[in-house]
C-alpha cells in the first residue's frame, strides 16, 4: 500500500501538464488501473483481510484523487500566472500621439505669431466678440457719421422692441481690444490679441468670419521706428526667413496718426507665392501712432503717453505661410483639407524649437 501511495503521489507530483495528469489518473484509478485492480482483489478475500485491506484502499483511492485534483489546479493557476506575464503591459507608458487630430493653420498661425510678440515682451489680451458701437467704433474715432462704418459691412444685433439704444455689434475688427486693455490695465502695456471678426462679405479671399491680430505698445517714448523694427522682427521670424523687404504704405486710419499700410516683397513665379523675392508686393497688415483721441478715449493722457498699434490678418498670413489659395476652405470642415493642411497637435510653436516644424 505504501509502495502504492508514493509511486503515485511521485508521479503527480512530477507531472507537468493536464495530459500527463490523466495519464497518472488512468494508470492508477482506470478501469484497468492499478489501484482499481487491486480493489478487485477484495472480492477473493478472506472477510478478515477485506476488513483490513478494504478501508485502506479506499482512503487511498480518496488520496490519490485529491492529490490529482489539487495537481489539476495548481497547473491551471500556474498557466494562467504565465499568460499574465506574457501579456503584461506598463500602462505608465506614454501614450502615442494619433495623427488623426490635427490642429487648424489658424490655430497653428495664432500660436506662431504669439510665440514671436511674446519673445518681445507682448502679453495676449482678449475682448468680446459681440461689442458696443461705442468700443468698436466710437472709442476709435469714428462716429456715427464716418464713412468707415459703412465700408465694414457691420453685422448689428436686434435690440428689444422701443429699446432705443445703439444696437450692439459683432466685431468688425480686434480694435475695440485696444480700449479695452488700456481701461483695464493703463499705461505703459504691450499686447497682442487675437481673435475673430465678422464682416458681411464673401468670395475667395473673403468669409464673414475671419481672424486678426491686433497689436498695442503704449509708453512714454514710442515712436514709428519701434514699430518698423517689431514689425521687421515679426515678419522675418515668421515667415522664417534671415531678409525680408517690407514697405511702409502711407495710409489713413481715423484710430491713427500718422498711419501705415505694410506690404511684404514677394513673387508669384509659376503660380506659387515665395515670399522676400521678387517685384511683387502684398499688402500685410495696417499700422500707426495710436491716435490722441483713442488714448484719450480709454483714459490714458495723451500728453504723457503715446504709442502704436497694428492690425494683422490672421488668416491672410496663413494662406501666404502655407500656400493655401482659397479662403473659404478654412471653414468648410473638409476632413481631406483638415488632414492636408493640418499640423500635429503636440508640437507647440516656439522661436527655438521651430516655429512651422
Ligand atoms: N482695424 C483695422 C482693420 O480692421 C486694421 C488696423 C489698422 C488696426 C491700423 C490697427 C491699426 O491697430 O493701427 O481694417
Amino acid at each position: 500500500m505504501d509502495a502504492l501511495r508514493n509511486k503515485y503521489l511521485g508521479l503527480i507530483a512530477d507531472a507537468a501538464d493536464e495530459a500527463a495528469i490523466e495519464d497518472v489518473r488512468i494508470a492508477a484509478l482506470g478501469k484497468k488501473g492499478e489501484i482499481s485492480l487491486k480493489m478487485r482483489e477484495l472480492g477473493g478475500m478472506s472477510p478478515e483481510e477485506r476488513q483490513v485491506a478494504g478501508p485502506a484502499l479506499n482512503a487511498l483511492k480518496d488520496e490519490i484523487n485529491s492529490a490529482l485534483a489539487a495537481k489539476k489546479a495548481a497547473l491551471a493557476d500556474a498557466a494562467l500566472d504565465a499568460r499574465l506575464r506574457e501579456e503584461w503591459l506598463d500602462v505608465t507608458l506614454p501614450g502615442r500621439p494619433r495623427p488623426a487630430g490635427t490642429l487648424h493653420p489658424i490655430s497653428q498661425v495664432t500660436e506662431e505669431v504669439t510665440a514671436i510678440f511674446a519673445d518681445m515682451g507682448f502679453a495676449v489680451a482678449e475682448g468680446p466678440q459681440i461689442d458696443s458701437d461705442w468700443y468698436n467704433f466710437d472709442a476709435l474715432n469714428i462716429p456715427g457719421h464716418h464713412p468707415a462704418r459703412a465700408e465694414m459691412d457691420t453685422f448689428y444685433m436686434h435690440r428689444a422692441p422701443g429699446d432705443n439704444r445703439p444696437p450692439h455689434v459683432l466685431r468688425t475688427h480686434t480694435s475695440p481690444v485696444q480700449i479695452r486693455t488700456m481701461e483695464r490695465i493703463g499705461a505703459p502695456l504691450r499686447v497682442i490679441a487675437p481673435g475673430r471678426v465678422y464682416r458681411a462679405d464673401y468670395d475667395q479671399t473673403h468669409t464673414p468670419m475671419f481672424h486678426q491680430v491686433e497689436g498695442l505698445a503704449i509708453d512714454t517714448d514710442i515712436s514709428m521706428a519701434n514699430l518698423k523694427w517689431c514689425l521687421e522682427e515679426f515678419v522675418k521670424a515668421y515667415f522664417e526667413v534671415d531678409h525680408v523687404d517690407l514697405r511702409f504704405r502711407a495710409s489713413h486710419f481715423p484710430f491713427t496718426e500718422p498711419s501705415a499700410e505694410v506690404d511684404i516683397r514677394c513673387s508669384w513665379e509659376g503660380g506659387t507665392l515665395k515670399v522676400g523675392q521678387g517685384d511683387d508686393w502684398l499688402e500685410i497688415l495696417g499700422s500707426g501712432m495710436v491716435h490722441p483721441k483713442v488714448l484719450q478715449a480709454a483714459n490714458v493722457d495723451p500728453a504723457k503717453w503715446q504709442g502704436f498699434a497694428f492690425g494683422l490678418g490672421i488668416d491672410r498670413i496663413a494662406m501666404l505661410k502655407y500656400g493655401i489659395p482659397d479662403l473659404r476652405a478654412f471653414f468648410d470642415s473638409d476632413l481631406r483639407w483638415l488632414r492636408h493642411y493640418g499640423f500635429a497637435a503636440l508640437d507647440v510653436p516656439t522661436l527655438h524649437g521651430g516655429l512651422s516644424r
